[in-house]
């Protein structure tokens, strides 16, 4: 329908509201000659009146209240859009779409969670997968941010630390170095270990902490998932370096333990990674900032 431009609509209602044509035109700080140029061609266009004057009172006709009503709804709908906008350009509301490695699983929920309950508004997507996949979304496909605590080395990516990620090597409870203190790393030479597949950050991390120790692995089996690990270790397979994040109930529970080797944790962390070339979307860097904030968290494990 092109009988009428938003402009028309919007002096029609405001003359209704104002109850005359002189203090309409104010309000939109118009001419009153050209307010009145301009309903006159709206209700040329439309093909009726639109109202009458009965002396100083303007009085509408039928339809004349149905568009009243129109103009009504169309600015319901402009101010709700106004608001839809606000929050989108402040990142309030929006997709937050979010590729991360299989291990983040054990603390994303927990930061999403929190910042659902902030801003309910925002829509949020988790993609787990292995490593290379998330560093093939991040560069290739249209997620927000990538969660990874190897930062891959791309100049292309930018990367910010949001928490700590303590590596600990993890056994079975009945294992012969359970409860030792202060293990030499190169006491574990003789062990089976398993490890996690090819481009995991964890393995990476477990490769050259042992072959600083000058250390050749046994290889137990090769698993897929921290998940997997945990069950591997739990089942007598052998040890493995694992984040301490996905230990907590399985530590409680006595289904594993750790051991004391010295200068370990090996401390990593988590980063919230995105690519610097593309403009960073306002829902990125307000995800961004509430990381920020939980910094204090960087210290503690999750919940
Ligand atoms: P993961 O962890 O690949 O071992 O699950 C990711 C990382 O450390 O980057």
């Amino acid at each position: 329908m092109d009988h009428f431009t938003i402009h028309q609509l919007k002096l029609f209602g405001t003359v209704v509201e104002a109850g005359n044509i002189t203090k309409a035109a104010e309000r939109l700080h118009m001419t009153q000659p050209a307010a009145s140029i301009q309903l006159k061609k709206l209700q040329q266009n439309i093909g009726t009146d639109l109202y009458y004057m009965n002396g100083k009172n303007l009085t509408l006709t039928d339809a004349g209240k149905e568009f009243y009503r129109v103009f009504l709804s169309v600015r319901d709908r402009l101010e709700a859009f106004e608001a839809t906008l606000t929050d989108l350009k402040s990142g309030l509301r929006g997709k937050l779409s979010i590729t991360a490695a299989s291990t983040a699983k054990y603390v994303m929920p927990y930061l999403l969670g929190e910042f659902k309950d902030k801003y309910p508004e925002v829509d949020i997507a988790l993609k787990i997968t292995n490593r290379f996949e998330v560093i093939h979304q991040i560069t290739q496909m249209d997620y927000n941010l990538a969660i990874l605590s190897q930062v891959p080395h791309n100049t292309d990516l930018e990367s910010t630390p949001f928490l700590r990620n303590p590596l600990v090597f993890a056994c079975h409870p009945s294992h012969p170095l359970s409860g030792k203190q202060n293990i030499n790393l190169r006491t574990l030479r003789d062990e089976v270990f398993i490890i996690r597949e090819e481009g995991s950050g964890t393995r990476i991390v477990m490769e050259e902490l042992l072959s600083k120790s000058d250390i050749h692995p046994r290889i137990g089996m090769e698993l897929g998932t921290n998940e997997a690990v945990k069950h591997a270790i739990m089942a007598g397979i052998g040890i493995s370096l694992v984040s301490e994040l996905s230990l907590k109930s399985d530590l409680e529970l006595g289904k594993i333990s750790l051991l004391d080797v010295e200068s370990l944790p090996v401390i990593t962390y988590w980063n919230a990674i995105y690519k610097k070339s593309r403009r960073v979307h306002p829902l990125t860097e307000h995800f961004l900032s509430f990381l920020e904030q939980r910094k204090e968290f960087s210290t503690e494990p999750i919940p």
